[in-house]
């Protein structure tokens, strides 16, 4: 039996494929255009099979024979549930590298059915969440009796088409935060947020000079981690961040209701998506090669105790590819029973099912920062 990459002609879905060959896998390439798909599964000599989301009979033959989905079509809003509830069907494990907070909590609903199926479901298995779900559980582990926790990505460069899509189709979904245990909407302007963050050492040659590391002005974000970070270490107050220019960080607070009251109009969202498909689909092959990524975290309990990481990796996409074809082989290990008998099954965070230390035997990713706070220390 084989897996399938669904989505597979998508900018991030062509580089999941090429990572997958270069590991030695032959995956299915699937999705709903044939004459795309047929061109690539040529040039990468891999199997594949056309079929459409829609339709429930099809995406079920589509599966047969199927042990394992890596899901990168998006945005995920719209297509993760029939995905999700043919493999669940079928008895398929189900990978996708969704980012959207609302995917994330209708996968952990479905935590019971697949417990019942023996799947293992394993969502955000790219930038988003992989690094940062990872970071929460090593801070968790420093830090025990932490309450809250906050997680920042800086990630210089260019979004995919794709990306952008899917930002728009998030935006009315408005801005989100966890507090004790519960996810709750919030405003850009609300006190507490931060407003900087240390990203660690600056980096002062190469092509990435002046752009990686030190302090950064960061905006809140619905990030994945809202849904992920929860469930991976039972921390209750969740607050995720993006770098931003220190001018979007100002006028975020009266910006992002005015987009967001915009993008709550379909037609609008509609036309915005299809100008932004006409454009180029993402960073080039240079910009993914050379550049990086930084992800900050900070965790603190009641007693005035604080941890503190930053971790560096590959350029996002690149980071995506190569973290979605690893989380699929641990996956399928877990699920033959390698690491665990029985073998677990159920709805699983990528660090809560593989461990902590499993995102820093990834690739290029290294701690660059760390630090842990004492009570005394407090100021
Ligand atoms: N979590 C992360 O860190 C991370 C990293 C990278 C990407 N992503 C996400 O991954 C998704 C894809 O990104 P991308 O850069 O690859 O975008 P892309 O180049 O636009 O590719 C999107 C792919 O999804 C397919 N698709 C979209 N809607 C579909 C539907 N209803 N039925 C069947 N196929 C459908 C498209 O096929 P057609 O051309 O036939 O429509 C295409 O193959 C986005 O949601 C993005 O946010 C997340």
């Amino acid at each position: 039996m084989s897996w399938l990459l669904y989505g597979a002609y998508g900018f991030t879905g062509r580089l999941l494929a090429e990572e997958a060959v270069r590991r030695g896998h032959r995956p299915i390439l699937a999705g709903r255009d044939g004459e795309r798909l047929r061109a690539l599964a040529q040039e990468m000599d891999c199997p594949h099979r056309v079929f459409p989301l829609d339709d429930p009979f099809r995406l079920q033959v589509g599966l047969r024979q199927v042990r394992a989905v890596l899901h990168a079509a998006g945005p995920f809003v719209e297509t993760s549930a029939p995905m999700l509830d043919a493999c669940l069907s079928v008895g398929a494990h189900y990978l996708d590298i969704t980012g959207e907070v609302p995917v994330f909590e209708a996968a952990f609903d479905q935590d019971a059915r697949a417990r019942d199926e023996g799947v293992i479901v394993m969502p955000g298995v790219g930038l988003d969440v992989v690094p940062t779900d990872g970071a929460a559980a090593l801070l968790h582990r420093a830090l025990p009796t932490a309450r809250r926790l906050e997680l920042a990505l800086h990630s210089p460069g260019r979004p995919s088409t794709g990306t952008l899509e899917t930002v728009v189709e998030g935006v009315p979904g408005g801005l989100l935060v966890r507090r004790k245990g519960h996810l709750q909407g919030a405003r850009p302007g609300d006190s507490g947020f931060r407003r900087e963050v240390d990203f660690g050492p600056e980096e002062t040659d190469g092509p990435m000079a002046g752009r990686l590391g030190g302090r950064r002005s960061v905006i809140p974000a619905t990030w994945g981690d809202l849904a992920t970070a929860w469930r991976t270490t039972g921390i209750p107050d969740i607050t995720c961040y993006l770098t931003a220019p220190r001018r979007q960080v100002q006028f975020l607070p009266l910006a992002l209701p005015v987009l967001r009251g915009a993008l709550k109009v379909g037609p609008l969202r509609r036309l915005i998506r299809r100008r932004l498909a006409q454009g180029t689909s993402g960073p080039d092959a240079a910009t993914r090669a050379q550049g990086r990524t930084r992800v900050w975290g900070r965790a603190e309990d009641d007693e005035g105790q604080a941890a503190e990481i930053v971790l560096e990796l590959p350029e996002g996409y690149r980071f995506t590819a190569v973290a979605g074809v690893r989380a699929l082989e641990g996956v399928l290990e877990l699920a033959g029973g390698g690491r665990r008998s029985p073998a677990p099954a159920g709805v699983l965070t990528p660090a809560g099912a593989l461990g902590p230390e499993w995102v820093l035997g990834l690739p290029e990713v290294t701690v660059v920062g760390e630090s842990r706070t004492a009570s005394e220390e407090r100021h």
